[in-house]
């Protein structure tokens, strides 16, 4: 390993230089105000001292014009800094709308991840370079948190909940992976390395990795074995809504509330089926908690969000 000294890891994604650059502007806005501030305080300081002869006698009582100068100044540098932050968080926040989708699993103390044609890895991840990542993330126990420097994104892992982030890597290597979140005694070695390949590279490796089942066959079969299919699918035994098309829609709930089924609603759902009962139906089903693991409920929400809508007839909450 190199040991070269480096004030900053190496920029490796799409946004990096982006950060570095809003951060330099701190960095120099800063220096340049203490550099100045302290440069008055000491010219001032000699210029303005207390000499044999000479009175103290030239006080001021407010001055309007340096007020404003004073204030005005340090706001309009304060207002560049949140307006060039809240764009650049903005950017960094708001998923691209393709992406290669993968799965991430924190646990302590290690990342499961999973592609998605179905290669599964262990701490270490895989990615074409100028493709946009984006990850989907839930953690089985503690808080962890995803970080990898050279992306300049890091993003907290939650139990109970998704979080996601994305990337887009921009220079073939292999880069650093932490947990940035303290997560118990070993969290210092909940550590990985993020492999970024040309994508010619990335499908050879693809190919080279036992494959296993892509997420939404493998939610397909989860889906079936759990019997879920007899009750969400059109029939005499249909007893909860069609899911067909759910993914991403608006739903509205038997008490009148509206909610968007994103990825933590559908997984809610499954692991908490009464916290949400949709209109028009019975809160019959039963939790699966216990039953399916993290991994296997995001097997099943791929599966269910690859289903296309359904126009069958019966489906009472369509609208
Ligand atoms: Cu996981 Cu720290």
């Amino acid at each position: 390993m190199s040991q070269e000294f480096r004030l900053f890891p190496e920029a490796a994604s799409s946004v990096a230089p982006e950060v570095d650059a809003l951060h330099l502007f701190l960095v120099a806005i800063g220096t340049a105000s203490a550099l100045l501030i302290a440069t008055a305080l000491v010219v001032f300081g000699v210029r303005y001292r207390q000499r044999a002869g000479v009175r103290p006698n030239h006080a001021i009582h407010g001055s309007t014009r340096l007020e404003i100068l004073w204030s005005v100044i340090p706001l309009a540098f304060s207002l560049t800094f949140f307006a060039w932050g809240a764009k650049l968080y903005m950017k960094i926040r708001t998923l691209p709308r393709d992406g290669m989708q993968v799965y991430v699993t924190g646990k302590q103390w290690m990342w499961r991840l999973q592609h998605p044609t179905g290669q599964r890895e262990i701490n270490t991840l895989h990615v074409p370079a100028g493709q946009n990542v984006i990850l989907t993330m839930i953690s089985e126990d503690v808080i962890h948190d995803f970080y990898v420097p050279a992306f300049r994104v890091k993003q907290d892992v939650l139990p109970g909940r998704y979080s996601t982030v994305w990337f887009r890597a921009t220079k073939p290597g292999r880069y650093h992976l932490f947990c940035a979140e303290y997560c118990g005694t070993e969290h210092s070695r909940m550590i990985g390395e993020v492999v970024v390949t040309e994508p010619a590279e990335y499908q050879q490796w693809l190919s080279g990795a036992p494959a296993g089942q892509d997420p939404v066959t493998a939610g397909r079969a989860l889906f079936e074995q759990l019997r879920c299919d007899t009750c969400h699918e059109p029939g005499p035994g249909q007893r909860g809504p069609l899911l067909g098309g759910v993914a991403g829609r608006e739903q509205v709930l038997a008490d009148g509330s509206v909610v968007v089924a994103d990825d933590s609603y559908l997984r809610t759902s499954i692991l908490e089926p009464g916290r949400h009962v949709v209109a028009g139906y019975e809160p019959l089903m039963p939790t699966y908690k216990g039953q399916v693991s993290e991994d296997d409920v995001l097997q099943l929400v791929a599966y269910l969000k690859s289903l296309p809508e359904t126009m069958a007839p019966g489906e009472g909450s369509d609208r």
